[in-house]
């Protein structure tokens, strides 16, 4: 083991928005490779909510019409802004894979929501923390939209499962610019209690 190795994935995972990434092909094993990192995230009672449903090649373009349609005809009109529709309707066009990530609620409901979706959101950590160990940009993006009852229909997922994101996945187009990121020192956030 090399905790220096993982501590530099850690910090070398950024965001790139689908604008910055390439439509080069993401090779099966390592698409499945980072996939397989989402498997081993922690869940309360081993729930494994995580749920990825894979869009590629011409699928994005149903994926990315269905959103801006949503977007036009289910949100309502004071939360509309300009343009949005359309980005909803070309920006799942410029990566190779989007994926929609969603939490399946447990039937009988006996873990908390929250706990849930937390589990989910390790499960995209580690599927960001994979891909950036193989070069690949990731982008977990939140339009509204996704928390609409008509996106779980349009889902066919059940009315209390979560849509909680979409999930960009491509080689950047600029690997030598790969962004450094910024963040307040850890000790603002830290209460040390010792005795
Ligand atoms: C749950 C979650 C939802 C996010 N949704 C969006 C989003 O809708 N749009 C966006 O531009 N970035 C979104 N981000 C990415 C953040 O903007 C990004 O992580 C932050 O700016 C820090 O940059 P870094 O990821 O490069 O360190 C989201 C991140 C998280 C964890």
């Amino acid at each position: 083991m090399d905790p220096k190795a993982l501590d530099e994935i850690i910090q070398k995972r950024r965001t790139f928005k689908p604008a910055t990434l390439t439509e080069t092909p993401i090779p099966e094993a390592e698409l499945k490779a980072v996939l397989e990192s989402a498997r081993w995230a922690p869940s309360h009672g081993l729930t494994e909510p995580w749920r990825f449903r894979i869009y590629r090649g011409p699928a994005r373009k149903k994926l990315a019409d269905a959103l801006a349609s949503l977007y036009e005809t289910a949100l309502p009109a004071d939360q509309q802004k300009p343009g949005k529709a359309d980005n909803l309707r070309t920006l799942p066009l410029k990566a190779p894979v989007v994926m929609l990530v969603w939490m399946a609620r447990q039937e009988i409901g006996k873990i908390a929501e929250v706990e849930e979706i937390e589990a989910v959101a390790c499960a995209v950590q580690n599927m960001q923390l994979a891909a950036t160990a193989r070069g690949l940009g990731t982008f977990w993006s939140t339009p509204p939209v996704l928390y609409l009852p008509q996106m779980n229909e349009w889902m066919g997922i059940g009315a209390k499962d979560r849509c909680l994101g979409l999930f960009y996945l491509g080689y950047p187009a600029d690997p030598a610019a790969w962004p450094s990121g910024r963040r307040r020192p850890i000790e603002e956030k830290i209460e040390w209690v010792d005795a």
